[in-house]
């Protein structure tokens, strides 16, 4: 297999080095200290570049059908009625394959043929520049077209992925539906508790973690209301949200909204979090290992909340999160602009010779 790589870097790099020339003469939005962004000399310009240029062909799907959840129905209808798509796949930088959530690995393998026998765009890439949704954990057993689609196409995942579906700088999080109806924390942090942690269902299902909490003053423990208003003052009123890495970090966007700074708790790296390639994780979230138990825990969130560090983390994570909100129909810089921020970021695909050794069927 050989890559064309270096031609596409050296154009990459013209590209940085053009944006940030005709950049440096305007000020810059936010002062750097305070910007959530990895790169915030690249972010608005490339942001507004996307906003211009980028282009999606989309297939017709076989019959109608509906995805299966709010997020990948709500991506998928944005897009459709988004300026992003195109008639003229000629003119396209990415091409998007939709399928129903549920179908097999052998239709979806049919559909796969399908586009590569009727258009010239699939072979040009063997899918690198394909995009799908897929919101279930993957199936492993597939022909050539099953894997490519896999291993080549960019797939957009909901945030968490299930285990072992995300592959890391070719896969994009989906952060869940989620609209905010009150505005964002911008208040200096007032906070009575040092964590929140979510309760879910009924004690005796709890986490030794939450286990161990409960009863300690410095937390508090307690489920999600369901007035959205008590819980963005219940946010508001802790430090720290502490999750557990697993389903209910899906609510970090909340999180971040609401003033609370996200403590991610696990002992393997993640890879999926949402907008990992545009916004600064590292300095708008702590993460801590579960090995220490509650003990350690308090003791890192102890430190973190401790000196000016905390105040920053804090305002970049109320900066970041109208990253999270999802508009209908969407607005600048929501979620759904971001999603297509990260796919515009992944448009220069690897191009690939076709291996002779692969069969085709
Ligand atoms: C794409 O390549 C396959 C062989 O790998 C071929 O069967 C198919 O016809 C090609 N598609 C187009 C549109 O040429
Ligand atoms: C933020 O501060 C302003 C002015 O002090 C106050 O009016 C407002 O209610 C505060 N907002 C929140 C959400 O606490
Ligand atoms: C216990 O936890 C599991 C997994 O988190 C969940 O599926 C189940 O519904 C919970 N049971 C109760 C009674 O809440």
């Amino acid at each position: 297999m050989s890559i064309n790589f270096s031609f596409s870097l050296f154009f990459l790099s013209l590209i940085t080095l053009f944006t940030s020339v005709s950049v440096l003469s305007e000020p810059l939005p936010l002062p750097d200290l305070l910007s959530p962004y990895l790169s915030p000399v690249k972010f608005f310009p490339n942001y507004e570049a996307m906003v211009n240029r980028l282009k999606i062909f989309i297939y017709k799907p076989n019959a109608a059908f509906a995805y299966e959840s709010p997020t990948e129905s709500l991506f998928y209808t944005s897009l459709r009625s988004s300026p992003f798509t195109t008639e003229d796949g000629e003119q396209a930088h990415l091409y998007f394959v939709p399928f129903p959530s549920d179908l097999r690995p052998n239709s979806l393998s049919r559909v796969v043929r399908g586009i590569r026998n009727d258009f010239p765009y699939w072979n040009r890439t063997l899918g690198a520049d394909h995009v799908f949704i897929s919101c279930r954990s993957g199936a492993t057993a597939g022909d050539r077209n099953f894997l490519e689609l896999q291993k080549n196409a960019i797939q957009l995942s909901c945030f968490p992925a299930p285990a072992g579906n995300f592959i890391p700088h070719k896969d994009v999080s989906l952060p869940p539906v989620s609209t905010f109806d009150a505005p964002p924390q911008e208040n200096a942090s007032s906070a009575r508790f040092l964590g929140y942690l979510r309760r879910d269902g009924s004690e005796s299902n709890e986490s030794v973690l939450a286990k161990q909490l409960t009863g300690d003053p410095d937390f508090l423990i307690a489920a999600e209301p369901v007035d959205q208003g008590v819980y963005a003052e219940r946010l508001s009123s802790s430090k720290f949200c502490l999750f557990e890495y697993g389903a209910d970090v899906s609510r970090i966007g909340k999180a971040l909204r609401f003033g609370c700074v996200p403590a991610v708790i696990t002992d393997r790296p993640i890879q999926d979090l949402p907008f990992m390639d545009v916004l600064k994780w590292q300095e708008m979230a702590v993460f801590v290992g579960a090995g220490g138990g509650a003990k350690e825990l308090k003791l890192a969130l102890s430190r973190a909340s401790s000196g000016d560090g905390y105040e920053r983390m804090r305002r970049l994570g109320v900066a970041a999160s109208k990253h999270f909100v999802w508009h209908k129909p969407p607005e600048p810089y929501d979620c759904f602009n971001t999603l297509m921020y990260q796919l515009w970021l992944r448009r220069f695909a690897i191009r690939y010779v076709l291996r002779d050794d692969l069969s085709v069927d």
